[in-house]
């Protein structure tokens, strides 16, 4: 894609955790494309992913925000509106979900758990776009969020957090319906499975992969963020100033397949 494609965008991308994120690979390739980009981090991490920005050599700054929360998010607002002024997008690459909401008996999943996770990997969603909302007073901005495969489906593992991303979805349509009319997009990119902190803590994660390698048409890397990096500079771009409420499927083709291509 070309280097000037995000010349002129200030995009704020949430989720950097290590250097496998989702958000990492975004936000690097981001830059290459031109775009100026300010980072979050969840707060106990602050210091650690600012290190690895900067051993990175990556330019933007990195400030504290755990999205669960809506005071950090207006609290963050009016930081970045004095520091920067206003903002073009920003990604949310943000999910949890305590293990046994992930693995084992559905139904014996502590509720409690469940409304955190919901919490955190949906309701944040919204949560977010009050700040873009708030960044972009002449509209033309755009928030994509991450989802896992949006066919709907049960899985081997995952549970509550399939839950969790069909929620996402909805959210999505939900604000793309309220946000149109001001210019601001919201899109999510389903992505295959990557190997990042996130993915090693949902138990069984092998059986999501061994699916990917029997059924995707596509050559799926579990290694390789880029292509779902560029996807979302895709969304971000003016390329994409026609699509909202849509889930851009970056997963190989897996998500069209009816049934394995190959044997395990
Ligand atoms: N890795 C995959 O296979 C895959 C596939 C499809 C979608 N996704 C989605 O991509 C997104 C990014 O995940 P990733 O795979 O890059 O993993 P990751 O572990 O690198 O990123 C998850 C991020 O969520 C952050 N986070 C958790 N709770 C938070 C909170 N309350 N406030 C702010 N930040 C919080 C973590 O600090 C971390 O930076 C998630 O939404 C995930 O569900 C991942």
């Amino acid at each position: 894609m070309s280097a000037e494609l995000l010349a002129n965008k200030r995009l704020l991308v949430t989720g950097v955790a290590t250097e496998d994120s989702i958000a990492f690979a975004t936000a690097r390739q981001a830059e290459v494309m031109g775009a100026e980009v300010v980072l979050t981090a969840f707060p106990r991490e602050l210091e650690t992913v600012r290190q690895l920005v900067g051993d990175a050599g990556l330019r933007a700054e990195v400030y504290p925000l755990d999205l669960t929360q809506a005071g950090e998010v207006d609290a963050l607002t009016d930081t970045l509106r004095s520091r920067f002024g206003s903002f073009d997008g920003a990604l949310h690459a943000v999910a949890f979900a305590p293990r046994d909401a992930l693995d084992g008996p559905f139904m014996e999943a502590d509720p409690a758990g469940i409304e955190l996770a919901f919490r955190t990997s949906a309701w944040s969603l919204s949560n977010l776009a009050r700040l873009v909302v708030a960044l972009a007073p002449d509209g033309g901005a755009s928030l994509v969020g991450l989802d896992f495969d949006a066919n709907g489906g049960a899985w081997p593992v995952y549970n509550w957090m399939g839950v969790c991303k069909a929620a996402l979805g909805s959210t999505a349509r939900y604000l793309a319906r309220d946000l149109g009319p001001a210019g601001i997009r919201v899109n999510l990119v389903a992505a295959g499975p990557l190997l990042t902190r996130a993915a090693r803590g949902i138990p069984r994660f092998d059986a999501l992969l061994d699916a990917w390698a029997t059924t995707s048409p596509l050559h799926w890397s579990d290694s390789d963020p880029a292509p779902v990096a560029d996807s979302i500079c895709f969304l971000f771009s003016d390329l994409a100033r026609a699509i909202t409420g849509e889930v851009l499927h970056v997963d190989g083709g897996y998500h069209a397949m009816a049934a394995p291509l190959q044997p395990a």
